[in-house]
């Protein structure tokens, strides 16, 4: 039995990730977690006729607690987006106090849970829930991640479009760093298959990928950020994990999360500087068994790979700190 809890449930990212985890065949039981509208959710996805069982929960009565009792998985998605002109850094304030809130919850009530952040800014969200469960002694780095999937779809999407392939799934291009402007770098000198791009293609798709989050941002004007593409890859994160868990082998994802705490990560943490960075990682039933180099880059991407390791340390000793408070 597998249950999921999403706690943001009700928000743009929330609902069609309900709804798409509600059809997943690795999800047994579902419970949705918002400050409004959850419960109504929840009636509304039991009429699909998949085997998951929805429950929908808010604040009053212990809804958090009542939504994660027995959470195998926990993604988070809550708090609020960007609007125009907002980088995803000027959303800490609001977003920080949400996580550090609903990890809380995680600590006390499902401590070996899975716990997947959605929440912006990526970069210091996560070591943020990372230092809320140590100071309950439940962290296990193995299970903790920042999800930067859409960061992965993206390269796949904009190199396809790119080049008028019209299967962009078949594009795998690593995309490390972090969740945010520059420290985004996707590598496509490391593209499976290898993909022959001028200069100027491999300078524009790069940036597009980095500043994805933007378009959407502009194109919304004012009512939001990625929303469908956003839920799509938390899914496609979540059923990977779950993939793993059931047994299944060949599992690899990139995913932000604190390196020194897996197999692998010790070693590139202390090359690159920085403790939390997305890299490819093996998962096994247990979660992350394995943090891949990031292997040899081509000159553009290591002076690309220096500005994102210092922009992001600035964004993990943000989440640190407003930990320590
Ligand atoms: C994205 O990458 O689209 C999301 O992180 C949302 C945002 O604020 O850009």
């Amino acid at each position: 039995m597998t249950k999921v809890a999403l706690l943001g449930a009700a928000g743009q990212i929330g609902t069609p990730l309900s709804l798409l985890l509600k059809t997943s065949p690795l999800v047994d039981e579902l419970s949705l977690y918002d400050l409004v509208h959850a419960p109504g959710i929840a009636i509304d996805l039991n009429h699909i006729d998949t085997p998951a069982k929805v429950s929908g929960f808010l604040p009053e009565n212990d809804g958090l607690k009542k939504a994660l009792n027995g959470a195998d998985l926990v993604v988070i998605p809550a708090g609020i987006a960007r609007k125009p002109g907002m980088t995803r850094d000027d959303l800490f304030k609001t977003n920080a106090g949400v996580i550090r809130d609903l990890v809380t919850g995680v600590a006390t009530v499902c401590p070996n849970a899975f716990v997947l952040i959605i929440t912006n800014p990526v970069n210091s969200t996560l070591p943020i829930a990372v230092e809320t469960l140590k100071k309950y002694y439940v962290f296990n780095p193995a299970k903790v991640f920042g999800v930067t999937t859409l960061d992965v779809i993206r390269a796949s999407t904009f190199v396809a479009q790119a080049l008028g392939e019209p299967q962009p799934q078949k594009f795998k291009v690593p995309v490390v760093g972090g969740h945010s402007g520059a420290t985004i770098l996707p590598l496509f000198s490391q593209s499976e298959p290898a993909v022959a791009l001028s200069e100027d293609q491999r300078d524009a798709i790069t940036y597009r990928v980095q500043f994805g989050g933007d378009e959407i941002v502009k194109a919304k004007a004012g009512a939001g950020s990625a929303t469908t593409c956003m839920a799509y890859a938390g899914f496609r994160f979540v059923t990977s994990i779950l993939k793993a868990v059931s047994g299944q082998s060949g599992i690899i994802e990139e995913t932000y999360l604190y390196l020194p705490g897996i197999p692998g990560g010790k070693e590139i943490a202390a090359e690159l500087g920085v403790d939390y960075f997305a890299v490819r990682v093996e998962f096994g039933a247990e979660g992350a068994t394995k943090a891949c180099p990031i292997e040899v880059l081509s000159a553009y991407e290591k002076e690309k790979l220096a500005i994102a390791v210092e922009e992001l340390k600035g964004n993990v000793k943000k989440g640190i700190e407003f930990s320590a408070l």
